[in-house]
């Protein structure tokens, strides 16, 4: 019976591990190592800014990111942009106050002011493009909360691998419904995903002269939208990894005390 068990407790755990091409809610996502995936994962720096630099200078043209502010990218075990260079990529953006808060985009009322470091980075709904803040969290690449959760605590649960595979999954396949353009996809649920394709490879030119290949381009701004949705990653890891060590210290350290108090008393007959 034990056996039995244990044989099956291994096949799961073989079968969970083992599934790193995983279909993620029917799109087909494949695994990418990044760099802080485990427990020690780390955030790459440099990958985070030229991921800052993709998303800059290709997703922004539709995409906003609402919810996060321009400043954290001064952050330590983030991109850790220089604060001068903070300040210089907020001037370069601009909002408007007004039609911002009337959620109108009208721009020609009120005047355009540029963004400090204290803004959020812009929001941009004018093209039906969601908000990429939190996408890499929303998304789950290898089937979410199911399985033994081998594959979420060693891999994440695939948010990043999710925005690859779109980024990478285009067929060059089009058609058009009731005036939009569809684009086959094969990571994308339904197949079919009405975001042109936005990357090809040599979209950007990087500042360290690393690869701009596709896939490059797509890990690294996967990376930079991982960093955006939990910037807090190492630290909950390094705590988490603290929490364990003294409880594994504790546990030991309780045993021994339990035993050495018993001590005395064991392999004595009782007399009833
Ligand atoms: C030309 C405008 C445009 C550009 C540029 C663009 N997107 Fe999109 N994106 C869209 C639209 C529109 C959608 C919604 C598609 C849909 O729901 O069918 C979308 C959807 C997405 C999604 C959600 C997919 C899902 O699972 O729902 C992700 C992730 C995404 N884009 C990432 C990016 C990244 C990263 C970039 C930059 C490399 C980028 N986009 C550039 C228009 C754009």
């Amino acid at each position: 019976m034990m056996k039995k068990l244990t044989l099956s407790a291994l096949t799961a755990l073989a079968l969970s591990t083992g599934g790193a091409i995983a279909a993620g809610e029917g799109g087909h996502v494949h695994d990418v190592d990044f760099s802080f995936e485990g427990p020690f994962g780390k955030f790459d720096q440099m990958q985070l800014q030229r991921g800052l630099q993709v998303y800059t200078e290709v997703c922004s043209a539709c995409h906003g990111m609402k919810f996060v502010p321009i400043r954290t990218l001064a952050d330590e075990g983030g991109p850790a942009l220089p604060e001068d260079q903070v300040r210089a990529y907020a001037a370069q953006l601009s909002v408007n106050d007004e039609a911002s808060n009337m959620q109108l985009f009208d721009y020609n009322e009120g005047a355009a002011r540029p963004l400090t470091a204290n803004d959020h980075f812009p929001a941009n709904n004018s093209q039906n493009a969601p908000d990429l803040s939190l996408m890499a969290k929303a998304r789950a690449g290898f089937h979410g909360p199911y399985g033994t959760g081998i594959n979420q605590f060693l891999k994440g649960i695939g948010g990043p691998e999710h925005i690859v595979s779109i980024l990478t999954g285009y067929t060059g396949e089009e058609k058009v419904e009731a005036g939009t353009t569809y684009y086959e996809n094969t990571a994308f649920s339904t197949g079919w995903i009405a975001m042109a394709p936005p990357l090809y490879g040599e979209d950007v030119e990087y500042a360290d002269g690393h690869s701009n290949e596709l896939h490059h381009e797509a890990e690294d701004v996967a990376a930079f939208l991982m960093w955006a949705a939990e910037p807090k990653m190492m630290a909950r890891k390094r705590a988490g990894f603290m929490a364990v060590t003294f409880l594994v210290l504790l546990t030991s350290l309780l045993y021994l005390t339990n035993k050495k108090l018993w001590a005395p008393h064991k392999g004595k007959k009782t007399s009833l």
